[in-house]
C-alpha cells in the first residue's frame, strides 16, 4: 500500500518527485532556522556561497543524498543529506575548478566519516582532473561524536593537499571557524583567505590557552582574520566580507594555470612595443636622495598590463611585495622590495613570504620578475635569534631552484647579500637589468667610507675639516666608482641599463625571449629545505 502523502515509487513521475523531494531534505537538511542564525551572524550558507563564487549555472553537486552512518554516537536521529559539506564541481571565468564547502548549519561544519569521505573524493578527482582545488571552510573541526574516525579523515586530507602541493592551485576561503588541528589543512595549500571579523583559526582556542598557560586573550585577537594577515602570516587576503573573499578568489585564479602541466594562462593583448608617454613618468620616480622612499607599487602598476596588479600578503611583511599582474597578456609573479616599508630591508618574514611565492610560481610555470631596491637585511639581534640564517636562506634556495623565466630589474640599491638573494644572474636569473639610478655594492657608502678611510676621517677630524660634507663626499665618490651599474654591466654581472621608461618594454621582450626556456633542476628525491612558511 502506498502513502497517500509519498510519492508513488512504481511510476516515473513519482521517482521523479520523490528525487526532487530528497533534494530539498539535502539542500534544507538543516532547516530553516539554521540558516536563519548563520544569515544573523552576516554569513551566507555553503550553497549560497558557491552561487556567488562559481559561474552561474555551473555547478555539479556531488554525493548530495550522502548520509553518516546510524550508529555514530548521539546523532542517530539526525542523519542530514549531504553531511555537513556541500562538494561539486564547477566553472569560475569558463575554467573547470573542484571544491567543498562546508556547512556550519549541519553539526557545525564538523568533519567526520561522511563529510570527510566526499572531501576526499572531491581532491580525488581534482588531482586527477588536474584542476584548482577550493575549499570554504566554516567548521567546527573534527566531529567529537566520531572520535579518531574523524581525526582519521584530516589525516587523509592532509595526505591529499601535500600530494596535491604545486601540482594544482590550492585555495582555502575560511568564513567561519577553524580549529585546532583542522588548521593545518589551509595551511597546506597555497592561499588562504579570511574575512574580517568573521573568520578564525587557531591551533589551541582561548580557553585552552588561559587553562595551560594562564594567559587571557581574545578570539579574535588570537586568531583573527587581521591577526593572520599582519602578524603570523598564515592568511595571504584580508576580505571585508564574503562577497569581498569570494571575488578575491576567483580574480586569483584568474592569473594560475589549471595544473603543473597545462599551457601558462594568458589574454588578448594590445601592448604597445613602443615606449609610451605613460612610460615616460617613470624616469621621474626615484627620488634625488638615495634615502628617500617611493611606492614600488606604482612602478609594478606602470609596467603591467591595464596597470592591474592583484597583490597577495599586503598587510604581512610589507618590506617586500608580492603579487600577480599580466604582461603582454601573459600572468607574471612579481616580487620587488618595498622602500616605503622599512626601507624594504629584508627580514625573516620577508624572506619566507617571497620564497613561498617564488615557489609557487615556479611549480606552476609562472615567470617571475623581481625588483630590487634593498639596502641589506635587517640588522638586529632578534633576528639573528628568530633565524635569520636558516630562515633567510630560504628565499636563496628558491630562486636558485627555480626553473621558470626569472627577469631582475634593479632600480635603486642592491646591496650586500641582499644583492644576491634578489635574483640575481648568480643564483640564475635570465635576464637582468638596472636603471642608471642602482648601486650595487657590498655596503652602503656611508658603511663603506667608515671601514675603508678611518685614517683619512681621522686626519680630516683633526684638520677641523667640515665632516658631514667630507664624509658625504668621500661616500659618493665610493658610490659613483664602486657601486655603479656600469661597472657590474661591465664585468656581465647586469645584461644591460635601461631608462626607467624604457622597463615595461624590455620587460615584455625578456619575457618573450624567454618563452622556450628549458632548465631543469639534477634529479633528487627531494631539496632539505622547506618554503612553507
Ligand atoms: C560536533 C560540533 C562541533 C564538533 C560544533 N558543533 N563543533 N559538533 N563536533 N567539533 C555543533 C554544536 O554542538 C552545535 O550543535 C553546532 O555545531 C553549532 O555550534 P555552536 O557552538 O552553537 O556555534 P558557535 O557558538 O558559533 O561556536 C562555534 C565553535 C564551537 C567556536 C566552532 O562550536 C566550538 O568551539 N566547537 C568545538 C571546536 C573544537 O575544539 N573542535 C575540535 C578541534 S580539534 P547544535 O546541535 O547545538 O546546533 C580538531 C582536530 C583535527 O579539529 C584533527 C587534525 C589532525
Amino acid at each position: 500500500m502506498t502513502d497517500k502523502n509519498q510519492p508513488d515509487l512504481s511510476t516515473t513521475a513519482g521517482r521523479i518527485e520523490d528525487l526532487r523531494n530528497r533534494y530539498h531534505e539535502a539542500v534544507y537538511a538543516s532547516g530553516e532556522a539554521a540558516i536563519a542564525k548563520q544569515h544573523s551572524k552576516g554569513k551566507k550558507t555553503a550553497r549560497e556561497r558557491i552561487e556567488l563564487l562559481l559561474d552561474p549555472g555551473s555547478f555539479v553537486e556531488m554525493d548530495e543524498f550522502v548520509r553518516h552512518r546510524s550508529t555514530a554516537f548521539g546523532m542517530d536521529k539526525n542523519r542530514p543529506y549531504g553531511d555537513s559539506v556541500v562538494t561539486g564541481i564547477g566553472t569560475i571565468g569558463g575554467r573547470q575548478v573542484a571544491l567543498f564547502s562546508q556547512d556550519f548549519t549541519i553539526f557545525g561544519g564538523s568533519l567526520g566519516e561522511a563529510a570527510g569521505n566526499k572531501i576526499i573524493k572531491i581532491m580525488d578527482l581534482a588531482i586527477a582532473t588536474g584542476v584548482p582545488l577550493i575549499g570554504i571552510l566554516d567548521s567546527g573541526g573534527a566531529r567529537i561524536q566520531e572520535g579518531v574516525i574523524a581525526l582519521g579523515k584530516y589525516g587523509e586530507i592532509f595526505k591529499r593537499h601535500t600530494m596535491a602541493s604545486g601540482v594544482i592551485p590550492q585555495l582555502s576561503i575560511i568564513l567561519g571557524p577553524a580549529a585546532g588541528g583542522a588548521v593545518y589543512g589551509p595551511a597546506l595549500t597555497d592561499f588562504v583567505i579570511m574575512v574580517d571579523k568573521t573568520s578564525n583559526m587557531f591551533v589551541t582556542g582561548p580557553d585552552v590557552i588561559k587553562t595551560v598557560t594562564g594567559e587571557i586573550v581574545e578570539m579574535e585577537a588570537l586568531g583573527g582574520a587581521l591577526a593572520h594577515n599582519q602578524t603570523s602570516g598564515v592568511a595571504h587576503y584580508l576580505a571585508s566580507d564574503e562577497e569581498d573573499a569570494l571575488d578575491y578568489a576567483r580574480n586569483l585564479l584568474s592569473f594560475l594555470p589549471e595544473n603543473n602541466l597545462s599551457e601558462s594562462i594568458s589574454y588578448e593583448s594590445n601592448s604597445s612595443l613602443e615606449i609610451t608617454d605613460e612610460d615616460r613618468l617613470l624616469n621621474t620616480i626615484i627620488p634625488d636622495s638615495p634615502n628617500q622612499p617611493y611606492s614600488m607599487i606604482k612602478v609594478i602598476e606602470s609596467i603591467v598590463d591595464d596597470n592591474q596588479f592583484l597583490e597577495v600578503q599586503p598587510l604581512f611583511a610589507p618590506n617586500i611585495v608580492i603579487g600577480f599582474a599580466r604582461i603582454a597578456g601573459s600572468s607574471v609573479a612579481i616580487i620587488a622590495n618595498q622602500p616605503q616599508a622599512l626601507a624594504g630591508t629584508l627580514n625573516i618574514d620577508a624572506a619566507e613570504k617571497a620564497a613561498r611565492f617564488v615557489r609557487f610560481a615556479d611549480a606552476f610555470s609562472i615567470p617571475v620578475l623581481t625588483l630590487v631596491d634593498v639596502p641589506g637585511y635587517l640588522p638586529g639581534a632578534d633576528q639573528e635569534w628568530a633565524g635569520v640564517i636558516r630562515r633567510g636562506a630560504k628565499l636563496i634556495y628558491a630562486y636558485a631552484e627555480a626553473t621558470v623565466p626569472l627577469v631582475t630589474i634593479i632600480t635603486r640599491k642592491a646591496y650586500g647579500g641582499a644583492y644576491i638573494v634578489m635574483g640575481s644572474k648568480q643564483l640564475g636569473a635570465d635576464i637582468n637589468l638596472a636603471w642608471p639610478t642602482a648601486e650595487i655594492a657590498v655596503m652602503g657608502g656611508e658603511g663603506a667610507v667608515n671601514i675603508l678611510f678611518k685614517d683619512k676621517l681621522k686626519a680630516a677630524e683633526e684638520a677641523g675639516e667640515d665632516m658631514k660634507k667630507f664624509r658625504a663626499q668621500l661616500a659618493a665618490e665610493y658610490t659613483y666608482n664602486v657601486a655603479s651599474p656600469y661597472l657590474a654591466a661591465e664585468r656581465g654581472e647586469l645584461d644591460g641599463i635601461i631608462e626607467p621608461a624604457a622597463t615595461r618594454v624590455s620587460v615584455i621582450k625578456a619575457l618573450a625571449a624567454l618563452k622556450t626556456k628549458r632548465a631543469a633542476t639534477p634529479p633528487k628525491k627531494h631539496g632539505n629545505i622547506h618554503c612553507n612558511e
